[in-house]
This record gives C-alpha cells, structure tokens and sequence, in this order.
C-alpha cells in the first residue's frame, strides 16, 4: 500500500471549495425544545453506565435543585446492586435496571444521563430521543463517524427533546473568553494549535487467549453494536470494565478517550465549524507488549487549511522508571495555541495562560467553570435550550479522534528514517516527530530500530464524512474502516436517521 508523500498532501489542501461546503452546511442545532418536567417540576433523571464516570453523575444528583434521581441501570448486576444501595443509603429511592430499553419505557423518567462505554453513546443517545427523553451523554459522542452522525441528525427530528454532549470544556468561561481574545486579533493569526494528551498508562498485561466474563454482566447488552467477542484481557480493571478503551471494537485509545476534550479545545480555537480537508497519523504501541491494541504514542495531523490541527499522544512517562509526564510549553494534558503574536497554554481543567512572544504572562483566566457543565445540563432542560456541549459540534471532534484513527489502522510499519523524510517538508510535523522520538529514546525504546506505523494521508470529502480521492485502493480501505462506520449488531443496529450517508459499509 503506498502511502501519500508529504507534496501530495499539501496538493489535497488546496480544496478550498470543500472548506465552503463545510462551512455552509454545519449550521449549528440551538436544540430549542418544548419543555418538559414531571408532576411536581423536578426533572426526574437516570443514570446509565455506573461503574466509575456514572457513579460521579449519580452523587451530581444527590442534591441537584431542580431534578429527583430516580432510576439507575447497569449491564452488571453487581454495579448496579453497590450504586443502589449508596443511593438508599442517601435517603433516595431508585428503580434499578439492567436493560436500558426497558428503562425507556418507564414514564415517570424525564432524562437519562449516559455514561457507559463509547460504543454505546450514538445507540443510547438515539433510543433515548425516540422514547422522549432529554440526554446527557458522555464523551466522545459517537464509536464511529457515521453513527455520530445518525445521533446529530437524531436531534434534528426528535426536537421535543434536547441532547447535551460531555465535553465539559464548553463550559469553561475561561476558555470562552481566550477564543474571543483570540479572534480579537490582538495576538494575530493562529498559526497552529497543538492538542496534548501526555497521560501516563500502562500496560494492561497479556493473557493467552479468550477470557471468561464475569458472571455478574450481561455480555449481550454490554457488547450492544459491536461484535460478540469474548474479551481479550484481564488487567487490573477485570476481563470488561474500563480497558476497552484500548480495543477497537469499543474505544479508540486515548485520543479518544482523554484526548476528545482538548481536541474539542483546538478546533474551536481554530474556529472550525467541521472536518477538515485531510489527515495523517502515524504512532505505535511501544515500551511494553500487552493485549491492547490501540497505540500508547500517536501523532495526527489534521489540515485545515487556515491551521493545522496537530495532536501528539504519549502514554509512557518522561522518563523510563518516572511517573511524571512530559510537559510541552507547560502543558501536559492542554492544548497550545500558537498565534503571530504568542501564544496560550489550556490546561485540562479549563483555566488559560496567555504569553506575548516573548513568552511573557499577558493574562491568566482561572474562572475554572468547567465543573458546571452538569449543572449547565439542567438549565438546558429547565430552559429548553443547550447552550454548552451541542451534539454536532461533539461530533466534529469526536469524528476527528475516529480520522485520526483510521490514518493509522490502515498505516504500515516504516523506518523512522523514512518516515522523517516523507514528512520533511512540514516544520510542525518534523517537530512533533523528533520530540516523539527523543521520548521514546528517554524510555529506553531504540528509535533506530523500532517502526514506526505510519498512516496515508488520507484526503476527506467533509461534506459527506467520507474519504475520497484517486488512491483507489487506500481510499477504498479507509472507506471500509469500522471507526468511519459501523452499522451495529442485530437488535442494536443504529437507527438510520439520515439515508443518504455514502459511506461504505
Ligand atoms: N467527561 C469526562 O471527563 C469523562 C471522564 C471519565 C469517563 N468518561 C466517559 O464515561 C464513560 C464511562 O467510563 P467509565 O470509566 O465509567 O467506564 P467503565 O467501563 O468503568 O463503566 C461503564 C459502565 O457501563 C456499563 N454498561 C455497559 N454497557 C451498558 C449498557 N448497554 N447499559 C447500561 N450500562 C452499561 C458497564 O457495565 C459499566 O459498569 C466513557 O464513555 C468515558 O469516555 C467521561
């Protein structure tokens, strides 16, 4: 499989028209929706998915104004009997459920609030519109593009209810007021912006073969959309839970997974309203050999044509033997913004440091609202109207994690040094590359004889989520990739919404 030279990429930038489409066609849904509310005004809310991320939403409800916890569901019998039990002993009774679609059917639930694994979200999101209720859902939006999509275009048609995605950095005042800063001009134009995910993981361990599930988990409803497979791990978190962050069918690895949220940040920095013309990744899974299969090191490239996109994940530390991560211009989780005129640093809690060129401190922004992107959740119910984490902008940077993705699931294994001079010509790319190499050298992985997977750089049809160009047979394999599209399983097909998708299936 060839893959496309740096020349070739920089040609398929110039695609200006299909930057205007995009910008035509990605008007944003306020999502204005006649209220709702039970018999005495409390929004009554249940909460899905409760093992770690859920069991926080459920205690946001202990004593949330304006809403009644009264429901929770979980696939495992034993979450669910523990996160019962907390809640009673809060003084507050629930109805427990192990079947979401049958929680769907109880009338005296207003909203769900969704925080099982990623391969549910698009599902869940969709059925919860159709059965009338108001959503919460968890990042990234969607497993794949095209299902992120049906759950878009879901919130178009059931618009008796409002959507609201996790990405909780749409809810930082501090970073509202760096992005008007920004387009000021004070600090001129960007030039680049640079999303980080340096965040220590380690190896989840190898087993030899299939593992059993536990006894308490229906495997079925867990697996929902994606293939029945019996589980290829057993880390310190069990044989289901969390680690499929890092296996394909489910998660997509830590650009998707952390990595979401400062994506989010960059591109509505850069003030793009969609995908952009191109992409490229290239990465690894180096430093240890586990059963996970998503890369621990990862560079995307994601070229909009008024500035690049660049995310760099790195998931082994500093230095081999420390825990502590590397920073890049202060940031380890963050995002850098690089403008003519200086540049800010985002840090993951939402907070900003803005510098002149001269690196010095012209501002800090430390509101730090993000912790209100739950309670935000209620007033878009109370008022009908989500201001703070619309589904389709969730979309746009959930589908870049998925694009960034599929560049290297299709890449090829290449020697640095080839992969050094195909990239050549690009200053930011060369920079994100030999600072990836000197981390992988500081843990004591040998760059010169380690590959590098390396991905094409794939050309997107951003108008129809699609890759497209005349590399037929790349073209047709990134087409062809899971994370662009997958249809779901059986009784847990995606609801098509939107028929004129033409993704490949
Ligand atoms: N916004 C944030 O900052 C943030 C932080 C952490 C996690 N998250 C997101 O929250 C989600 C959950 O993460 P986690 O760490 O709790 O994962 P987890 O695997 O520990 O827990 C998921 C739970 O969902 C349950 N589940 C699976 N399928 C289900 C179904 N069909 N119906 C009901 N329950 C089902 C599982 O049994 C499990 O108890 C992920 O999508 C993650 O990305 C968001």
């Amino acid at each position: 499989m060839k893959n496309w030279t740096r020349k070739e990429f920089l040609k398929t930038t110039v695609v200006g028209a299909g930057a205007a489409i995009v910008a035509g066609q990605t008007r944003l849904y306020g999502q204005t929706a006649p209220a709702a509310g039970s018999a005495n005004g409390d929004i009554r809310v249940a909460v899905v998915g409760i093992n770690a991320q859920g069991a926080g939403h459920i205690k946001t409800y202990y004593d949330m104004k304006g809403t009644r916890l009264v429901a929770l569901c979980d696939v495992d019998s034993a979450v669910l009997a523990k996160r019962v039990s907390e809640t009673e002993a809060k003084g507050i009774k629930v109805t427990a459920y192990t079947d979401y679609r049958k929680l769907l059917e109880d009338k005296n639930i207003d909203a769900v609030v969704l925080a099982s694994p990623n391969h549910q979200h698009s599902l869940q999101t969709i059925w919860g519109l159709q059965a009338g209720k108001d959503v919460y859902v968890e990042k990234p939006l969607s497993h794949n593009v095209w299902e992120g999509r049906q759950a878009v275009e879901a919130t178009k048609k059931y618009t008796k209810n409002i959507v609201q995605a996790g990405t909780q950095n749409r809810s930082s005042d501090d970073i509202k007021e760096a992005i008007a800063f920004v387009r000021s001009g004070k600090l001129g134009k960007i030039q680049w912006a640079r999303a980080l995910c340096y965040k220590q993981r380690d190896s989840i361990g190898k087993t030899t073969g299939p593992q059993a599930v536990p006894a308490s988990i229906d495997y079925d409803l867990w697996t929902g959309p994606a293939p029945l497979t019996a589980p290829r791990r057993n880390g310190p978190k069990g044989s289901v839970h969390y680690d499929w962050h890092w296996f394909w069918n489910y998660g997509g690895g830590d650009i998707t997974n952390q990595g979401i949220h400062q994506m989010d940040v960059a591109r509505w920095f850069l003030g793009e309203p969609g995908l952009p013309p191109n992409v490229m990744s290239f990465g690894g899974r180096f430093g240890y050999l586990d059963d996970a299969e998503t890369p621990n090191t990862l560079i995307s490239v994601l070229g909009y044509e008024k500035a690049p996109l660049i995310f760099e994940v790195r998931g082994l530390p500093m230095k081999a033997g420390m825990r502590a991560m590397d920073r890049y211009k202060g940031a380890a989780v963050g995002v850098v913004v690089q403008c003519e005129g200086g540049h800010l640093q985002i840090s993951e809690n939402g907070t900003v440091v803005i510098y002149d060129a001269s690196n010095t401190v012209i501002q800090k922004l430390a509101k730090n609202t993000l912790g209100e992107h739950r309670a935000n959740f209620v007033k878009a119910m109370q008022t009908r109207k989500v201001v703070n984490g619309l589904v389709a902008e969730a979309h746009y940077s959930s589908a870049l994690c998925h694009l960034a993705n599929v560049s290297y699931l299709i890449g090829a294994e290449k020697s640095n040094a080839t992969l050094a001079d195909a990239i050549k010509s690009d200053k930011n790319t060369t920079d994100s590359f030999a600072r990836m190499l000197e981390h992988l050298k500081a843990n004591n992985v040998d760059a010169d004889t380690t590959k590098t997977v390396v991905g094409p750089l794939l050309k997107i049809d951003a108008a129809n989520e699609r890759f497209v160009g005349s590399e037929k047979e790349i073209v047709a394999a990134a087409n062809k990739n899971h994370l662009l599209k997958r249809v779901g399983r059986g009784a847990f097909a995606i609801p098509v919404i939107k028929k004129d998708m033409v993704a490949a299936s």
